[in-house]
């Protein structure tokens, strides 16, 4: 059921995202790399959970449709950097050849570049029926969640954590930084679309916040025991440069019951909305604890 669900919403977010980057041709490179690095497979979360949200309301899914793809966009752009050979050095990413290796490597910094800018012309030119109050509000949120206070600081505290055992407290920062801000991004950015109260508002940004943090530790025990046929990346990645993970911290068992843990406290962070309106809330949360992908 939640797997339909999210077909359904991924080919909305697909046929939104082919539509915006079709249009641009000069130079062929940049264009093409655009649209080799987000059209290949991701799974979509980010922009889906905002679509989510705009359903939660009863709002119509255009409202949001530029944004969600600018969001996507920008952590398409985030995977094409981190796969660099001067941050992780991988060689695959969504099940194909990550951007560098298919393109070069000042071809992949300027792809991602451009994935990064041109999200917020999305923002800015193509949303409809969003007042320009609102667009100013979601243009500098997405801003801040995207850099230095946000996915920027985690990447980087994430590299400078390499070959050493860090803190938990750095762990949290790195965690709710790199990963956390762009997952939770869409939701306060849908909240706001919506008009949402502020008691929803926190409640919501709170769900988004613990699936963020369940989703990255997800990946780090993915990193170990997945498989790269389902997860289209390499496995080991961080092993091999002594990254600080869950369960470099805690080891596998007790990261797995965190992860359960946190999806526990995301689905009751929700309790102020009308039950049977949660049902795709719940179900997303119980997927990111066991998702293979
Ligand atoms: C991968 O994100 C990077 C992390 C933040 C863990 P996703 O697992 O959402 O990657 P795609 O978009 O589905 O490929
Ligand atoms: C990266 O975290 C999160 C980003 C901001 C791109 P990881 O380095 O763990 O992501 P994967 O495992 O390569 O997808
Ligand atoms: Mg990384
Ligand atoms: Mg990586
Ligand atoms: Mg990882």
């Amino acid at each position: 059921m939640l797997k339909n669900y999210l077909k359904e919403k991924r080919e909305l977010v697909d046929t939104n995202i082919e539509r915006y980057l079709n249009r641009l041709e000069y130079p062929l490179v940049i264009a093409e790399g655009m649209k080799y690095s987000v059209l290949n497979g991701g799974k979509r979360l980010r922009p889906i959970l905002l679509l989510m949200i705009l359903e939660l309301y009863g709002k119509s899914l255009e409202l949001g449709l530029p944004i969600a793809v600018a969001i996507e966009m920008i952590h398409s752009y985030s995977l094409v950097h981190d796969d660099l050979p001067a941050l992780d050095n991988d060689d695959y990413r969504r099940g194909k050849l990550t951007t560098h290796r298919k393109y070069g490597e000042a071809q992949a910094i300027l792809i991602g570049d451009s994935l990064l800018t041109h999200s917020f012309s999305l923002i800015a030119d193509e949303s409809k029926g969003v007042s320009s109050e609102k667009l100013v509000k979601i243009i500098g949120k997405v801003s801040r969640y995207a850099g230095i206070n946000g996915m920027i600081g985690g990447q980087m505290i994430d590299i400078e954590s390499e070959k050493k055992q860090v803190s938990f407290e750095v762990l949290k920062y790195i965690h709710s930084n790199k990963t956390g801000k762009l997952i939770k991004l869409p939701v306060e950015v849908g909240a706001i679309l919506c008009d949402a109260t502020q008691r929803e508002f926190e409640a919501l940004s709170k769900y988004s916040e613990l699936i963020g943090l369940a989703f990255q530790i997800k990946d780090d025990i993915l990193d170990i025991e997945g498989e790269f046929e389902k997860i289209g990346k390499p496995i080991g990645s961080d092993l091999e440069l002594q990254k600080t993970t869950y369960p470099s911290i805690f080891g596998i068992e007790k990261s797995k019951m965190i992860l359960k843990e946190t999806i526990v406290e995301a689905k009751k962070s929700l309790e102020i909305f009308p039950e049977e309106k949660l049902e795709v809330f719940m179900r997303l949360a119980e997927y990111i604890g066991n998702r293979e992908s």
